[in-house]
């Protein structure tokens, strides 16, 4: 086996070397104090995934991870880094700033793959007004995410629905003002599974005049990115999380193939944005129709306390998706 690279050292096998599950393992083994005894390499390493993603000719192809979220403990590290102070809180106050812009006072979001209710919570503190539906394929992900929900003292503004977002007929509220997608299309199994998302958010859209938000991963055209960018950009998380976001990459949709189907699927072309400088975040939306959304921010969206890290994070997102309104 060749010696692992700069990019590589963090899992003690090269990725090509190995079969995808021994890689996981490798990964879940990994310890992560190596990685921060080599803390002042990042800029380095990061630098490097830059320049070969940029100049990569070759383009992998999806490797879909399992649809629904299991009990696994996978599945609770993401849980885990939703909290307040984890990886996630910055991505989770982009999020909501973006969907806040969506809402009117006292509106209704409909969310697509909530998960643990982490982000819906997140939101619903910001906008103390708005209803929150999510919908949710995975019993133990409604699990946790409704124990998430008491706790926190929110189970009259958030209600987690059993159900499949390729299939929303059944299930949507009567009133939806804003629908989302955040961290959630990447699971779904292939293209046919996302067209028939799409065609849903679509529906909602004809029929609501709704906003949409979707946010995502953006495969990178490197498989080895996947692997070292969980090392570069959250070094302090558990080795289940590192793994989740790798294979998250793995599975994702590229840029051009979400545009290209939402294009089709939405009776609007939506606005798009893919990350600059390194390309594995995307975003998509469409404003509602409705126009008292932008006023119903300025008045009642509270900004969150955030750790010095996330506020960090949130303005690295606005520097790298600079389309999106602040
Ligand atoms: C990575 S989690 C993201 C959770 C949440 N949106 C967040 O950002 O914290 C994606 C979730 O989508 C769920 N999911 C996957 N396919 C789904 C489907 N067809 N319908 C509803 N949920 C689905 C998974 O079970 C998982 O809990």
């Amino acid at each position: 086996m060749d010696a692992p690279t700069t990019l590589e050292a963090p899992l003690r096998h090269t990725p090509a070397d190995l079969p995808l599950a021994d890689v996981r393992s490798a990964a879940l083994a990994h310890d992560p104090a190596p990685a921060r005894r080599t803390r002042w390499l990042r800029p380095l390493r990061i630098a490097e995934l830059v320049l070969r993603e940029a100049f990569a000719r070759e383009a992998i192809e999806r490797t879909p991870e399992p649809e629904a979220m299991d009990a696994s403990e996978g599945a609770a590290a993401f849980d885990r880094e939703g909290e307040a102070g984890g990886a996630l809180a910055g991505v989770y106050a982009f999020n909501a700033r973006a969907l806040s812009r969506m809402l009117p006072r006292g509106g209704t979001l409909l969310d697509l793959g909530s998960g643990s209710a982490r982000f819906l919570v997140f939101l619903a503190r910001c906008r103390p007004d708005v209803r929150i539906y999510g919908v949710e394929l995975s019993p133990a992900m409604r699990a946790r995410g409704r124990a998430a929900i008491v706790r926190a003292g929110l189970p009259d503004r958030i209600t987690l629905l059993a159900g499949d977002m390729t299939e929303l007929e059944q299930i949507a509220p009567r009133r939806v003002d804003a629908a989302s997608a955040i961290f959630s299309l990447h699971h779904l199994p292939d293209f046919e599974h996302l067209r028939r998302c799409t065609d849903q958010i679509g529906r909602l859209r004809a029929a609501h005049g709704c906003g949409v938000w979707i946010f995502d991963h953006a495969r990178p055209r490197l498989r080895r990115t996947a692997f070292a960018f969980p090392d570069c950009f959250t070094p302090d998380s558990a080795a289940a999380f590192k793994a989740n976001s790798r294979d998250s990459l793995l599975a994702a949709f590229s840029y051009g193939e979400l545009r290209e189907t939402l294009a089709r699927q939405l009776p609007e072309a939506p606005r798009g944005a893919c990350a600059r400088v390194l390309r594995l975040y995307q975003a998509h939306w469409l404003a509602p129709r409705a126009t008292e959304a932008e006023n119903a921010h300025g008045e009642c969206f509270a900004a969150p306390a955030l750790s010095r890290q996330a506020e960090r994070d949130l303005r690295g997102l606005h520097g790298i998706l600079p389309q999106v309104p602040a």
